[in-house]
């Protein structure tokens, strides 16, 4: 109970009212997905996910035998979810759609306008909303995340946990809150704890360290908040130098998704050989060819030094792609 009251608290300080018995606890964020496709979905039922998207789901939700239909993310509209295409992919088999807030890798942040009206096309369609919101503590600009619970969605899924939150991935912490309708509420709570306790308590030495981690993390979170907000001033101001490549702004996170109009497989293999610096090409996670995904979790003075080698980088990639025999 402690490592939940925790977590109530720390929502509660966030201006969300989420009772401690309806937290659950999981071993990180990744198993709390397969938890919820199991909650929610049988067999051959479908969860709407976005596209692009961090290249996790599609691989959870093959092991709990769920179909994933992706739902776009526009680059031209700055990758915010478009509710009519979206309102497009639900059929009889939908049963919840995942929203990810801070987005990876677009950096998108849902507006709370965004989020009513999903949690009115979750309320018509009744489905549950995933929301996961693990990057929550690195917005780009001052403010509070946006979040559906309270909204008019009957069951909304809040993920997170420790892995992003505090830089402890390997401590295997992550909660679900589960807000909504109580009729809807209760019963999921019920089948959430059998599924837990199918694996046994998570952790409890992670669990018993949850209360300190919280208030002890404090300062060391302000701190990192701030010094994500620093690195990605200064790859934003190697990015807009740069002619190579167009982007939309992150809000929150930890990486920035460019189009470079080129072949992105000939610049991601030529900035490795050439420097050995490692980008992601866009498919990775699915997105329109000729984009690449950078993280600025990188050391400030290493950014500096980085960022406009890559930059560079991005142009000879460009004039190899458009000219492969040099002449
Ligand atoms: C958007 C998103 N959700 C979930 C996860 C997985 O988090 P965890 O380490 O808690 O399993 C990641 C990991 O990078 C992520 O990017």
């Amino acid at each position: 109970m402690p490592a939940r009251e925790a977590i109530s608290g720390y929502y509660a300080g966030q201006g969300v009212s989420i009772p401690p018995d309806q937290v659950l606890l999981t071993p990180g964020t990744s198993l709390s997905y397969w938890y919820a496709f199991r909650l929610l979905a049988d067999e051959g039922d479908e969860i709407l996910c976005p596209r692009p998207s961090y290249p996790l789901f599609d691989y959870i939700a093959a092991l709990s035998g769920v179909i994933m239909i992706p739902y776009p993310l526009g680059e031209e509209r700055n990758w915010a979810i478009d509710l009519e295409k979206l309102e497009t992919c639900i059929s009889t088999r939908t049963r919840a759609l995942v929203v990810i807030s801070p987005h990876n890798p677009t950096g998108r942040v849902a507006t709370s306008g965004e989020l009513s009206a999903l949690g009115e096309l979750a309320q018509r369609h009744d489905l549950a909303i995933l929301f996961d919101e693990v990057f929550n503590e690195f917005l780009l600009q001052p403010g509070i995340l946006p979040r559906p619970a309270g909204g008019s969605a009957p069951l909304v899924l809040t993920l997170n946990g420790f892995s992003k939150m505090f830089a402890l991935p390997g401590m295997k912490f992550g909660w679900m809150a589960v807000t909504g309708e109580p009729g809807k509420v209760r019963p999921a709570l019920r089948a959430l704890e059998l599924i837990s306790d199918t694996f046994l308590p998570v952790n409890e030495i992670v669990q018993a360290a949850a209360p300190g981690i919280f208030t002890r993390g404090r300062d060391f979170l302000a701190a990192y908040r701030e010094e994500i907000c620093a690195r990605w001033e200064i790859a934003r101001a190697c990015i807009d130098r740069s002619q190579h490549c167009n982007y939309a702004h992150p809000d929150g996170g930890f990486y920035v998704t460019l189009r470079i109009g080129h072949d992105e497989e000939v610049a991601a293999e030529g900035i490795l050989r050439a420097s050995h610096m490692l980008v992601h090409p866009g498919h990775f996670y699915d997105i329109a060819p000729n984009h690449l995904v950078l993280s600025f979790v990188l050391e400030r003075e290493l950014l500096r030094n980085s960022f406009p080698r890559l930059l560079r980088m991005l142009g000879e990639t460009r004039t190899a792609d458009r000219d492969p025999n040099g002449g």
